[in-house]
């Protein structure tokens, strides 16, 4: 982590959540609007898709998950062949947009190269961090492929969204060795030891990890928490991170900022971008991927 906190000027998270400030013509309060409306398709289906994953996603579901996706023996492509592939996925989890998660991955990217010049890494996280989605293609649900992650084997976090009405039947809820504060985990374990809801995130960081990749720590950081809000939004969990985690988050709120605020009806000429990133993977990840 030493040799990044030299390379990124961090911002002030705070500076972030100022809700007058205006993103691609959008409020910061506008964004993540998780309300209630029954009349609005958009947030029916946002709504539905997290009643899903809070009733299903159980500390034995997750482990099923990893039995079955940690093999790696789904499918055999290259970063470039799976980023288009992501051409044909709309993330029924997301309010604040409905393009194409390739037009999101780009939009994400190129925010970070004009704020962050000489971070070739970071811009390349940019463009990969939600391939971990190609689940979808493969009889995933979108429930456990999308969306925040959240703790299991322990009290659900406060700041988990639905938090109150959602999660009525997980029955997790029920059984008392995952049910209490610290559930099936010691105080201040770290995020290492935890196991979080699964989706995206921790698929493609193990992807990424079990094809040898070259990118930083600091990259595979914010890939395998950037939809873990309730932590790097939220506040939640405190008493199961450490100060290692403290660190990662850092990392991981830089990268949220344009994840999050840079979705916008505003398409990149992405035919004119490839040859870039093109040059990124093969620096970081190139060749064919065991997925
Ligand atoms: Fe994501
Ligand atoms: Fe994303």
């Amino acid at each position: 982590m030493a040799l990044l906190e030299q390379q990124i000027n961090l911002v002030d998270p705070s500076q972030l959540l100022r809700p007058e400030e205006i993103y691609n013509g959008k409020p910061v309060n506008a964004f993540r609007d998780y309300s209630i409306d029954d009349d609005d398709p958009i947030k029916s289906r946002v709504q539905n898709t997290y009643k899903l994953m809070h009733t299903h996603q159980t500390v034995n579901f997750v482990n099923e998950k990893m039995q079955k996706w940690l093999k790696f023996d789904h499918a055999k492509s290259t970063i470039k062949e799976a980023l288009l592939k992501l051409n044909d996925l709309i993330d029924e989890s997301d309010p604040d947009t409905d393009l194409p998660n390739i037009v999101h991955a780009f939009q994400t990217a190129e925010k970070i190269r004009a704020d962050h010049p000489n971070l070739d890494w970071f811009h390349l996280t940019g463009l990969i961090h939600d391939l971990g989605k190609l689940m979808a293609f493969y009889n995933e649900p979108q429930w456990c492929v999308v969306g925040d992650t959240f703790v299991v084997g322990c009290d659900w976090g406060p700041s988990i969204v639905y938090r109150e009405t959602s999660f009525k039947d997980n029955p997790d809820g029920a059984d008392n060795r995952y049910n209490t504060k610290y559930g099936m985990y010691k105080p201040h374990c770290g995020l290492d030891n935890v196991n979080l809801s699964w989706g995206h995130d921790e698929y493609l960081y193990r992807v990424l990890k079990h094809n040898g990749t070259k990118l930083p720590e600091a990259a595979l950081c914010m890939i395998r928490y950037h939809s873990f809000y309730p932590w790097h939004a939220g506040g939640d969990y405190k008493h199961l991170t450490n100060k290692m985690d403290e660190e990662k988050m850092k990392w991981v709120l830089e990268f949220n900022k344009y994840d999050l605020y840079t979705k916008s009806e505003d398409i990149p000429n992405i035919e004119t971008l490839w040859p870039y990133y093109e040059s990124l993977i093969e620096k970081y990840m190139p060749g064919v991927l065991e997925w």
